[in-house]
């Protein structure tokens, strides 16, 4: 009875290593060299992240702070900018006394309020003729709104529309001419799941996220001959202060922490993925989990069924 068992037990793996061959072989293989190969390729390539320029708006916190760490520890020279000097300051001598072993450069610091959009050339020019290039620039800066759309002051709707879609346009455009000059560049657009879908309470910052998609668009198409790269990259939810500096229907700051974004992703988590597309030198990227995903198909293969669950959303206040 026990030889018949192990008799069986042996016919059955002999059964197993015989589909492992078929099948298992020609794709794991295959599937193993690539995933090597790849590896290989981003430790080049973040290797080669070394002595970049880049500069990074909305530094000072949340997101811009995680993406100074990220880019930092791979020697890069950084620009740090955001309206909050003592705050740029801080995050400054953070990385300068955090990554000590590694040959880095010192950040430059450029206080600045990015929705003075008329009055920051000069600043900006000056900070990146300090190392006479810039290779990248990552628009992060951002504000977020809530508020219904029948209350919501125009000047609310046109502070959003500064600080997230005009500054990151303007500031575009005092860099570009620079990237056209030295023949290449990157420009990385943080925009957000939002500037895919619109959801109900957060008219003005949906359409400043949906502006900007269209924008780096046609950007990237009218600047691929000029050597331009543009990765546009739509988070979810990520766990910063956005909703405590959040602006309520008449432009008080709202201030609270909602649950959404304390349970959003980790913004070191999110700076890592930006850097690997940057890397990839990937177009458009979606950091989000599933449910907003299927939303963002649903709008674009069933607008109606789409429309319909935002509309008992926007019943469920
Ligand atoms: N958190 C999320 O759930 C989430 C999701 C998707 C996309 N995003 C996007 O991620 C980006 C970063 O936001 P965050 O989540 O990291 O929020 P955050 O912690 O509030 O950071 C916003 C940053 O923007 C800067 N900023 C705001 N207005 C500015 C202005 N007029 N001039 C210069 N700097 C300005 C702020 O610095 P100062 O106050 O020092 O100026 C701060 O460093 C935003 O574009 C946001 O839309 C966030």
């Amino acid at each position: 009875m026990n030889i018949k068992r192990q008799e069986e037990t042996l016919m059955g793996w002999s059964i197993m290593w015989w589909l492992f061959k078929l099948f298992g072989l020609p794709i794991t293989i295959p599937w193993l060299i690539y995933h090597f190969l790849d590896i290989m390729q981003q430790k080049r390539k973040r290797a080669a992240l070394s002595s970049k320029v880049i500069m990074i708006t909305g530094a000072s916190s949340g997101l811009g702070e995680a993406l100074a760490h990220t880019f930092y520890r791979w020697g890069c020279r950084l620009i740090l900018v955001s309206r909050r000097k003592e705050e740029l300051e801080r995050v400054k001598n953070d990385l300068m006394n955090t990554y000590q072993t590694i040959p880095t450069h010192p950040p430059i610091v450029l206080p600045l309020d990015l929705t003075d959009i008329n009055n920051m050339k000069d600043e900006v020019s000056k900070a990146i003729m300090v190392h006479g290039r810039i290779d990248i620039l990552i628009n992060n800066a951002g504000i977020t709104y809530r508020g219904e759309v029948i209350n919501t002051s125009v000047d609310v709707d046109l502070k959003v529309m500064m600080s997230n879609y005009f500054s990151q346009v303007a500031l575009s455009k005092i860099v570009l001419p620079f990237m056209i000059e030295q023949k290449s560049g990157h420009i990385v657009g943080i925009s957000s799941v939002q500037g895919r879908i619109a959801i109900p309470f957060r008219s003005a910052y949906a359409a400043s996220k949906h502006a900007l998609q269209a924008w780096y668009d046609t950007t990237r198409a009218e600047l691929f001959d000029k050597n331009i790269k543009i990765t546009v990259i739509s988070p979810g939810y990520i766990k910063t202060s956005l909703s405590l500096n959040a602006l309520t229907e008449n432009g008080q700051v709202y201030g609270l922490m909602d649950k959404t974004t304390e349970n959003g992703y980790q913004p070191e988590f999110v700076a890592e993925c930006i850097l690997k597309s940057v890397l990839k030198q990937e177009k458009e990227v979606t950091i989000a989990p599933f449910s907003p995903k299927v939303a963002i198909v649903l709008r674009t293969l069933f607008p109606s069924l789409f429309f319909w669950i935002m509309q008992k959303r926007a019943k469920n206040k």
